[in-house]
């Protein structure tokens, strides 16, 4: 008998359903699924659809070079890793596969407070960190996690803005999925042998950031901003950049696309902080699209699962290696020499809705 085999996927769409077809169906759904009806998780696609390139010819310009350095940190390329918790529930090695992958893909991990290892054990791997924070009302215990980023060698601190309550995901409803299964747990919130609550609370305010740049030294990024005048107010509040995301469509449903806003953000912060754009990211073109309108570099957060859930650290690795061949193909058809030789002159505007 011949076994069959499933084609290997040659691009990142393809590995959600192969991600699918190995993962428990609450679990993929927890991955996939936004807030209610997803109306903004189908967006964040849909806005890169719609916006054209049109090409430079004949430039000359050679193999592009894709390394980009953000907030002072050299990458291979300019595409992140986004802060997704619980890899524990896509991969038995959890977080310590993204990052070996992230560490031999030369690119930055933000590594997730919800992680299911620890910060140290994700820092052990090797790659480039930075350390995404829900700050809790209990400023000692998160002073306290941000002196154990700062120990495990993350490089900048982000902070997730979008989220003063957990977004409506009907799909956790109806799966009955609202805790994580027996021996997973946040293994940053264990504390004396307790797992501490995390607390998402409506009280976090401009103050909790004016608060954290007293207590860390770390360039701070704020992840989450979507309205200009919040922008303007991160960079006098004396944030050092900026992530331009809806949480993929998992917090407020109805939200634009987070393209569609970065256009405003960077009118908004004319250059002054760099701005990092998620959300809907599957392709080198989409990278292409997001330098174009203001981005400096994107950050990716379900394919890196997919890639997780098909084959741990190998599976991320693929999916990082997919992206890359995309993004230097889109470049060298762009005639474009490197990230920073991307402008809003190969835009070709929105051709179709
Ligand atoms: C997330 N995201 C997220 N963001 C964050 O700041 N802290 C977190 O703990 C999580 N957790 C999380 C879990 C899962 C399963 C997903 C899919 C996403 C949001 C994430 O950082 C990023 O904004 C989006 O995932 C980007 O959109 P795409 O690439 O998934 O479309």
């Amino acid at each position: 008998m011949t076994r069959e085999t499933a084609p290997a996927p040659v691009n990142l769409r393809d590995f959600e359903p192969a991600a699918r077809a190995r993962l428990d169906p609450a679990h993929y759904d927890y991955f996939a699924g936004g807030a209610q009806d997803e109306i903004t998780v189908a967006a964040n696609e849909a806005a890169f659809r719609r916006h054209t390139l049109v090409p430079r010819i004949l430039r000359g310009q050679g193999a592009p070079r894709l390394e980009v350095t953000v907030l002072g940190e050299s990458a291979s390329m300019p595409i992140l890793l986004a802060p997704t918790a619980f890899h524990r529930l896509a991969h038995p090695d959890a977080e310590r596969a993204t990052a070996r992958a992230a560490a031999e893909a030369g690119v930055i991990m933000i590594a997730a407070m919800l992680s299911t290892v620890t910060i140290e054990q994700i820092a052990a791997c090797g790659a480039k960190l930075w350390f995404q924070l829900y700050i809790q009302p209990d400023l000692d215990f998160t002073a306290s996690l941000v002196r154990r980023a700062e120990d495990a060698g993350c490089r900048a601190l982000v902070v997730t803005a979008d989220s003063p309550a957990l977004g409506r995901n009907e799909r956790g409803d109806r799966n009955r999925f609202h805790d994580l299964p027996p021996g997973i747990h946040c293994a940053n919130m264990e504390e004396e042998g307790k797992v501490r609550q995390v607390v998402l609370s409506p009280d976090i305010s401009w103050r909790h950031v004016d608060w954290l740049k007293e207590t860390t030294s770390l360039p701070i990024v704020l992840k989450g901003v979507l309205h200009p005048e919040d922008a303007r107010l991160a960079v006098e509040h004396g944030v050092d950049g900026l992530i331009v995301s809806n949480h993929g469509g998992r917090q407020l449903d109805t939200v634009p696309a987070s393209l569609d806003r970065l256009p405003l953000v960077a009118e908004a912060v004319g250059g002054t902080v760099p701005l990092l754009l998620d959300g809907g990211v599957r392709r080198g073109t989409d990278v292409v699209k997001a330098l174009a309108l203001g981005a400096a570099a994107a950050a990716i957060g379900r394919p890196a699962l997919w890639g997780l859930a098909v084959a741990g650290q190998a599976g991320v690795e693929r999916v990082l290696e997919l992206l890359r061949n995309e993004l230097a193909n889109a470049l060298t058809l762009c005639g474009a020499a490197s990230p920073a030789d991307v402008t809003d002159g190969l835009l070709g505007g929105v051709a179709w809705k």
